[in-house]
């Protein structure tokens, strides 16, 4: 009878397989699943806007504002603007998923933030690009060294451009923080257009990632090869009904499976086995929401960081390599173009992804030491920086803290 229950799912999950989006068998998951940053945001009564922005190299980036706060009324005053930028396989509905109560973007608009969310180039709400189809391989050849020297410099300009600014403040996640360094050593002249960042769970330096997934698999993918040429430039994870049934299928239907329901999505984050901190609630909304999809080669980057424990751009190979940057081995990111003040960095050490050794170490690379915020919970996790039940109190009030000392100073 068991083996027969388990055949069955496993022929319904064939059946609902991602490349059947509009599958009639659905529960009826698509009104949620169409839903946009822009449409969550004004389900609480915010405003909510929707700006699209063109990169350099011709990427249509989708940013989600909250302008002002309803509460307040204070669409007429002076209002400090903020950017939140996502980790991988995420987008900016991480940012509200917790609710009014306890989601970054909505306090900080209550805290009189003019609130810009992006999203990176290939995600489900970046997915276009004026010259380039996304079915066309070259649409997914870019890792996050791209995201953020064209996608977060574009939308830096957007924000101040629109409003009148000279600088933002600014909070990354994950992936949100690697595209600040990138982007902030590569192209110096941004970091005058910064009023304070907050970099949660920073993966900057990776020699020292705990995640088993990646221990296993760095053998394969640690550095180019025949396999990764195979695997790379392509759309992974990418915001369809497929997971969205799976957890629909086991989750919805079972309250014992529940419980593991919520841990699939710190599997995205390469954190097997972690238990973490999110609530059902919480679960449920990122079901509809996540994974938002990215190209193979921003995990491939990722993994030869922690194969190389460098902080550099992507190595093709000694052959290309020599071609495209003039030297075999890819040129390390230049650090010491960083600059520290106002830099604030929140750690801890459950998390699989940015180990405390890591951050640490890139603490020290930096030319002042930033504001270190080890987090003292002992069970806090990787995507716990942004779905905690505890968010509220352990990582956002500081954050909204920091940015309003910087305002009144
Ligand atoms: C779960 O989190 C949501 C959003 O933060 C909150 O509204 C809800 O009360 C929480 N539920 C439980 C059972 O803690
Ligand atoms: C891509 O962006 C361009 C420019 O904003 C727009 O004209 C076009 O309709 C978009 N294409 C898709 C498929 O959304």
């Amino acid at each position: 009878m068991r083996t027969y229950a388990l055949l069955n799912t496993l022929l319904i999950v064939i059946a609902r397989s991602p490349f059947i989006i509009g599958n009639p068998l659905n529960y009826g998951w698509e009104d949620e699943f169409l839903k946009t940053t822009e449409d969550r945001i004004k389900e609480h009564g915010y405003p909510g806007e929707t700006h699209r922005v063109e990169t350099i190299d011709n990427y249509v980036i989708t940013m989600f504002r909250i302008p002002y706060s309803h509460k307040l009324n204070n669409q007429n005053e002076k209002r400090p603007t903020v950017l939140l930028q996502h980790g991988l396989l995420s987008c900016s509905d991480g940012w509200i998923l917790s609710g009014p109560n306890d989601a970054l973007a909505f306090l900080l608009a209550d805290a009189g933030y003019d609130v810009w969310m992006g999203n990176a180039r290939g995600n489900r709400y970046s997915r276009n690009n004026t010259r380039l189809s996304t079915l066309h391989p070259y649409f997914w050849r870019f890792s996050w060294h791209e995201i953020g020297i064209n996608d977060i410099s574009a939308m830096i300009d957007h924000i101040l451009q629109t409003t009148g600014e000279t600088a933002t403040h600014y909070v990354g996640h994950s992936q949100g923080t690697t595209v600040y360094f990138v982007l902030m050593s590569s192209r110096p002249e941004y970091n005058e257009k910064i009023k304070t960042a907050h970099l949660l769970a920073p993966v900057v330096f990776m020699g020292n990632m705990k995640t088993v997934l990646a221990k296993y698999t760095r053998r394969f993918i640690g550095r180019p090869n025949q396999l990764t040429r195979m695997f790379d430039t392509m759309e992974i994870l990418p915001s369809t009904l497929f997971f969205k049934n799976i957890y629909d299928i086991y989750c919805m239907k079972d309250p014992k499976l529940a419980y593991m329901c919520k841990n699939l999505f710190t599997l995205y984050n390469g954190e097997l086995g972690r238990d973490s901190n999110m609530n059902m609630t919480v679960s449920d909304r990122m079901n509809e929401t996540h994974p938002a999809g990215a190209s193979s080669t921003q995990v491939l980057h990722y993994m030869q960081e922690y194969e190389s424990g460098r902080f550099c751009q992507l190595d093709f190979g000694q052959k290309e390599n020599l071609k495209k940057y003039g030297q075999s081995t890819p040129p390390d990111y230049n650090l010491a173009n960083i600059d520290p003040d106002g830099l604030h960095f929140y750690y801890s050490d459950e998390d699989q992804l940015a180990s405390e050794i890591d951050v640490e170490y890139l603490a020290a690379q930096l030319s002042k030491e930033p504001n270190m915020f080890h987090v003292p919970d002992p069970t806090f996790t990787h995507s716990d920086f942004v779905w905690s039940n505890h968010v509220k109190e352990m990582i956002n009030d500081r954050i909204i803290n920091a940015c309003n000392l910087y305002e009144q100073s």
